[in-house]
């Protein structure tokens, strides 16, 4: 019989500064061989968002880090993860402030109308061929948006200005991996319909304007909804339908 999975954060390696924490836990294969080891930087020198993208970092002012999951799910149960990581951050916020944030597919969280965490998951299998993945969270908490550099600062809000209140990262991590972890056991107990609609309620989805990458160039067009793999479904100005499985998707 496999023995009960520890959870989320069981272990944390707490570190000062890191390049990126997604990327120190995909070159430890020590510790990547441990579901549920967190690795938590209070800053960030080479901090990864998705698409190649940078990810700011203020030292002291986020909750940044990154946990190492090894799915127990058919394959194709593996991208609903990415998905569930930001329904648990969505509902740890929830939690902890009383508010409602939106999440916008696949994982960004946001508060009225502006981003408050990013999640960058990433895949790396064993030598044996398991699946391992590293689910990297950074979520700004303290301070406010003109803490960060001048590009980023209009797009982004901190939990802080959100709710009125300073808002403790070290209890925001605890609530989220608790999330993490019961919703990765539903997913687990074959939960993913009902975690799927979850995800829509807490969603923008059916007619919000999106900008998608297609062969030809970018093209602006309408949410559709999302299919039972957890991919997002648009459709273009021409009438084309699309189903975008992790595309660049650009919330308008
Ligand atoms: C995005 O918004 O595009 C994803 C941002 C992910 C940021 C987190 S912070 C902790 C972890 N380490 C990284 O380098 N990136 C993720």
């Amino acid at each position: 019989m496999t023995p009960p999975r520890r959870p989320l954060g069981h272990e944390i390696v707490r570190l000062e500064e890191a390049p990126s924490t997604n990327t120190l836990l995909l070159e430890n294969e020590a510790w990547l061989d441990r579901h549920g080891l967190v690795v938590l930087a209070r800053h960030q020198t080479a901090g990864r968002g998705r698409m190649g993208r940078t990810w700011s970092s203020v030292p002291g002012a986020q909750l940044q880090f990154s946990v190492a999951v090894h799915p127990q799910v058919p394959g194709a149960d593996v991208p609903i993860i990415a998905l569930i990581a930001g329904l648990a951050v969505a509902q740890a916020i929830g939690d902890a402030t009383g508010l409602r944030p939106e999440l916008h597919w696949p994982n960004d969280v946001f508060i009225a109308g502006r981003k408050v965490c990013g999640i960058l998951a990433e895949a790396k299998p064993s030598a044996a061929g398991a699946l391992r993945l590293v689910v990297g969270i950074g979520i700004n908490c303290l301070g406010s948006a003109a803490d960060y550099p001048l590009e980023v600062r209009g797009l982004l809000i901190t939990l802080e200005e959100a709710a009125g209140r300073p808002v403790d990262p070290e209890a925001l991590l605890r609530a989220v991996l608790g999330r993490f972890d019961a919703l990765l056991a539903r997913l687990d107990a074959g939960g993913r319909e009902e975690l799927l609609a979850e995800w829509r309620r807490h969603a923008r989805l059916a007619g919000a304007r999106v900008r998608f990458p297609l062969a030809s160039g970018r093209v602006t067009g309408s949410v559709l909804g999302l299919t039972p793999e957890g991919f997002l479904r648009a459709r273009d100005g021409a009438g084309g339908v699309h189903t975008l499985v992790s595309g660049d998707v650009e919330w308008l």
